[in-house]
């Protein structure tokens, strides 16, 4: 039911050249007023905004504005007039604009009830983003009552009618935006009243419950009469009740004592999560025999000073010298008083005008505003002591509804409606002191990072910076994750509360540290932000409760995720605690884990893909009636770009578990059964994960232990030792295929060089593998008869001489005196092997070695396939280091018997001379 067409002009003349270059001149008063005393106070001005609306349905006419002082948007209500005056046409149509000036056009198929608005009692009370009530008075039986009914603006949904209480109750929300609202009565003659507390209207279904009620009694004085009673809203979310008594002088006849207290003002406080309201305290009495005392309004101060009422007294004063002639004299009182109910502060607020048809209005940011509306209205700024500042502005006559965002100290009027058009003019007010009004909190004056900060996710703490000294108390302060989709909720990253002990004050006393857990900022190019409660701090001199930082201000963000160092799937070993345990024996296991890992997805947050479990479990062998549970992470998948590794979420994750209790786990179902004194534990299974190969290897060495024993046997003179070599070399290159395949792409930089090192020794062992045959087969009789018995084995041979020529030694190893292994080969081909064979050491196994260190050094985890490549890449060369030097030992020694012996009888020929230095080299 989107109103779309675009038929609105939304202007914004947001400098003061296009304000005055406008027709509107409403200024001029201000600018002839302000004088030189307050020079920084003068020029109020300089930023006034003005619009212009357009309502698109003909006919509409400005019912009421309502401001939200959630996140300063204005509501705009708008109705048809019905021909009764006193009644409007029972359609509702809602125009939402927010900060930015956006306006959301809700035109509901609802129509309001008959009692609502005819005669008009409707009012509309914002509760959250989505939801406001709307409260009207309904005859029951005769006798008033007053009724809520929620609407849904975002689907424009309404949700069944409450009952709130008798006609003149008192309904808010409270200033903790999520502690509800509360319907308090007018008390009755017995100074009676109910208070009622609702839930605030549930996300999904707008369901509003109540949760507690109860009943206020006044002081029940003898010979004084409740006047009147009033309600405010307490920092910490709860409320306040306000009573005014005046003595009764018909009650008691006697001498009027001299002492004698004529009107006495009582507060009270229903405290958040408290059942009943404190014992009344009396904040205000007086000996005059005052016409009336009244009280308007009380609000929290900005500086913890508690609470701000503004009392007006009338009173009759009679001048003697002027002939007895007698005079009202109004006056107004600031009542400040803490929340102890002690009184703080009681002194006159001069009225700079000579009016006493004025409103009185207390700012967020200290001071106190007096608005006179007579066929325009003047407003003044008095200081927070009451005195006034020389500094004021004024509306002009064409402006006939006033309204304030308290969060921003602008004063909106509105001009008198012609035809569809609506002129809005935005007067911001100069705040009496320098705060920083960033956080809507006037107490605090920097955190650090700051709002919009970019923050590094391995930061320890975040400060906060107050302009008074506080201390600690029982408000949380809390960091949530903002959630991709603005319909979902945020995730809760981390909360505790400022008496947690997690929490310092900095030894100045005005700051507050505020550590963070590893876990927090966890996940890259994400928004974040922190919310404090109020009374997350009571200021030290006073012990009052100080106002926080509400959703969404104190935002913060984390970078993209640049470079992940990649790491392997790991499994954590976790532990429930004895109630988790009985849980887990009492339900299906399978279900048990598959909660499990969708609540640990959520709250990690993290891809449920990414999480997995065997299903084992056992008890723990320390604790015995609590069991542990397995979990495993898988490795990130090819675009392990944008993905943490499985080793981040498990360092996430084993924080999650350390501070439970302070973060999102402990509030689900199942994760909250995990005992947080046992830390989650990596099990680095390699049988489980790698069973396979493990089984392969190790069946394939005891193989060749029973075969080798077999061929000791058979033939002792034999090269038995052949028989390791060969396994060696085919397990270094098993071992090497199944990392070229399955681990290289893990480590993009190391692709090339590992395909390098793979491929070529492969080809050049087969050219070597191929010159020896041709040159054997050609040369070498034997030889090629020994091909022509055994061609199978020698194909086969060939083709493992592909992993290292060294192969060939096993044919002529003369192993079980077979005579496949007894391939006469010619002392060339022994030296191309010998030499081969080193080659191999520089071409295969050293650069191989290299890339599986390199390859340690850019992941995080490694399991079984890369240790494995760099053992038997480690043994192959030792094995090729020793056996050559081996050889070279016993072929120097051979070389010098023989020299020796050559020198003895110099007569032999060079010919056998080479033909013995070619010996030595096996
Ligand atoms: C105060 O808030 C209103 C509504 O969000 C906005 O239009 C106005 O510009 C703000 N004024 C200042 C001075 O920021
Ligand atoms: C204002 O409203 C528009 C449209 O409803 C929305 O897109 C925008 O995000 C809102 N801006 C703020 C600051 O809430
Ligand atoms: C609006 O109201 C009419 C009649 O009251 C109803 O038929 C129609 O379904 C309603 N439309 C929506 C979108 O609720
Ligand atoms: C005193 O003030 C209260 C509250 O404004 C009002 O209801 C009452 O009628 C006044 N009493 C007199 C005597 O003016
Ligand atoms: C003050 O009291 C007198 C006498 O009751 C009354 O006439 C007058 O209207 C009162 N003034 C205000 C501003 O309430
Ligand atoms: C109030 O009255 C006094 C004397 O009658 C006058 O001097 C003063 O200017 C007036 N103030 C205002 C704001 O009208
Ligand atoms: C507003 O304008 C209408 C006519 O458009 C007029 O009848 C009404 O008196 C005006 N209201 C005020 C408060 O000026």
């Amino acid at each position: 039911m989107f109103n779309s067409k675009m038929l609105i002009t939304f202007v914004c003349l947001l400098s003061i050249c296009c304000f005055f270059a406008s027709s509107q001149n409403v200024l001029s008063s201000s600018q002839n007023t302000s004088s030189s005393q307050t020079t920084s106070l003068q020029d109020i001005s300089t930023q006034d905004i003005s619009f212009i609306y357009e309502e698109p349905i003909k006919g509409l006419k400005l019912y009421t504005t309502v401001t939200f002082t959630l996140d300063n948007s204005l509501m705009i209500w708008m109705a048809f007039e019905d021909k009764d005056p006193a009644c409007m046409l029972p359609y509702l149509h809602l125009r939402l604009m927010n900060k930015t000036g956006r306006i959301k056009y809700m035109d509901f198929n609802y129509t309001l009830p008959l009692e609502a608005i005819c005669p008009i009692t409707a009012k509309l009370l914002p509760l959250t983003k989505n939801h406001a009530m709307i409260t009207y008075v309904k005859l029951n039986n005769g006798v008033k009552e007053k009724y809520g009914i929620i609407i849904n603006y975002s689907n424009e949904s309404t949700i069944n009618e409450i009952y709130l209480g008798n006609a003149n109750g008192f309904v808010r929300r409270s200033i903790v935006p999520d502690k509800g609202l509360i319907s308090i009565e007018k008390p009755d003659k017995e100074g009676i009243a109910t208070w009622r507390l609702f839930s605030l209207p549930d996300i999904t279904t707008g369901k509003v419950v109540e949760r507690k009620n109860g009943e206020i009694h006044a002081p029940n004085l003898l010979s004084y009469t409740l006047v009147d009673s009033l309600n405010f809203l307490l920092t910490d979310g709860g409320f306040g009740f306000m009573y005014i008594l005046k003595y009764d002088e018909t009650k008691e006849s006697s001498v009027i004592d001299p002492n004698l207290q004529y009107w006495r003002v009582y507060v009270s406080f229903l405290r958040e999560g408290a059942d009943s309201p404190t014992i009344p305290s009396l904040v205000y009495q007086t000996t005059k025999k005052l016409n009336n005392l009244t009280i308007k309004s009380c609000s929290v101060t900005y500086n913890a000073e508690g609470y701000v009422c503004i009392m007006t007294l009338n009173n009759t004063i009679t001048n003697i010298k002027k002939s007895n002639k007698s005079q009202t004299e109004i006056n107004y009182y600031q009542l400040r008083f803490l929340s102890t109910g002690a009184l703080e502060r009681l002194n006159i607020i001069s009225n700079p005008t000579n009016n006493t048809d004025i409103d009185l209005i207390t700012l967020y940011y200290g001071g106190f505003l007096v608005e006179h509306i007579h066929d325009a209205m003047d407003f003044y700024l008095l200081d927070d002591s009451g005195n006034y500042m020389q500094s004021q502005g004024s509306f002009g006559p064409e402006f006939v509804y006033f309204n304030i965002y308290t969060l921003n100290n602008t004063i909106v009027g509105i001009k008198n409606q012609t035809n569809n058009k609506l002129e809005f003019l935005l007067k911001s007010l100069p705040r009496l002191n320098n705060q920083s009004t960033d956080y809507y909190c006037p107490v605090i004056e920097t955190t650090n990072p700051a709002i919009n900060e970019v923050v590094d996710p391995s930061i320890k703490e975040i400060i906060i910076k107050y302009t008074i000294p506080v201390k600690l108390s029982t408000g949380n302060v809390s960091i949530f994750q903002q959630s991709d989709d603005s319909s979902k909720p945020a995730l809760l990253r981390q909360t505790f509360s400022g008496d947690y002990k997690l929490c310092t004050v900095g030894s100045d006393n005005y700051t507050v540290h505020i550590p963070i857990f590893e876990s927090t900022f966890s996940q890259s190019n994400s928004s974040y932000y922190v919310s404090v409660d109020n009374n997350f701090v009571i200021s030290q001199e006073r012990d009052e409760p100080l106002m926080g930082i509400g959703n969404k201000i104190w935002m913060l963000s984390t970078e993209p995720l640049k470079m992940v160092r990649y790491s392997d799937s790991v499994t954590g070993l976790l532990r429930l605690n004895e109630e988790g345990s009985l849980k887990f024996l009492q339900t299906n296991h399978s279900v048990f884990f598959k909660n499990m890992i969708r609540e640990f997805s959520k709250t990690i947050p993290v891809a449920e893909q990414r999480l997995s479990t065997s299903g084992r479990w056992q008890y723990d062998p320390t604790s015995p009636k609590k069991i542990l549970l397995s979990f495993n992470i898988k490795e990130a998948k090819d675009d392990h770009a944008i993905e943490p590794n499985s080793q981040t979420i498990f360092e996430i994750l084993r924080t999650l578990i350390k501070q439970k209790r302070f973060t999102a786990l402990s509030s689900n179902e199942y994760t909250s059964l995990i005992d947080e004194s046992a830390p989650l534990i990596m099990t680095r299974n390699y049988f489980e994960e790698f069973r396979l190969l493990i089984i392969i290897f190790t069946v394939g060495l005891i193989v060749l232990i029973i075969l080798y024993i077999l061929a000791r046997q058979k033939n002792p003179e034999a090269k038995n030792s052949v028989i390791f070599e060969t396994y060696f070399i085919i397990q270094d290159f098993a071992v090497d295929l199944a990392f070229v395949l399955l681990k290289v792409k893990n480590t993009p930089h190391l692709k090339i060089p590992t395909m390098i090192f793979f491929i070529l020794p492969i080809v050049i062992n087969i050219l070597f593998a191929i010159n020896i045959f041709v040159s054997e087969m050609a040369n070498n009789k034997s030889f090629s008869n020994w091909v022509k018995g055994s061609t199978a084995i020698s194909s086969i041979c060939t083709l493992f001489s592909a992993f290292d020529i060294q192969i060939l030694n096993t044919l002529s190893s003369d192993l079980f005196g077979l005579k496949v292994f007894s391939i006469p080969l010619t002392q060339r081909s022994r030296k191309i092997m010998l030499w081969g064979s080193i080659i191999n050491i520089f071409i295969e196994d050293v650069p191989q070695i290299i890339i599986q260190g390199l390859y340690y050094n850019s992941v995080i985890t490694y399991d079984l396939i890369p240790s494995l490549a760099i053992a038997s890449g480690g043994l192959i060369i030792l094995n090729k280091l020793i056996l050559r030097s081996y050889h070279a030992l016993i072929r120097w020694n051979h070389q010098r018997d023989k020299i020796k012996e050559y020198n003895k009888n110099r007569h032999l020929s060079a010919a056998s001379i080479r033909s013995i230095r070619s010996n030595v080299g096996n």
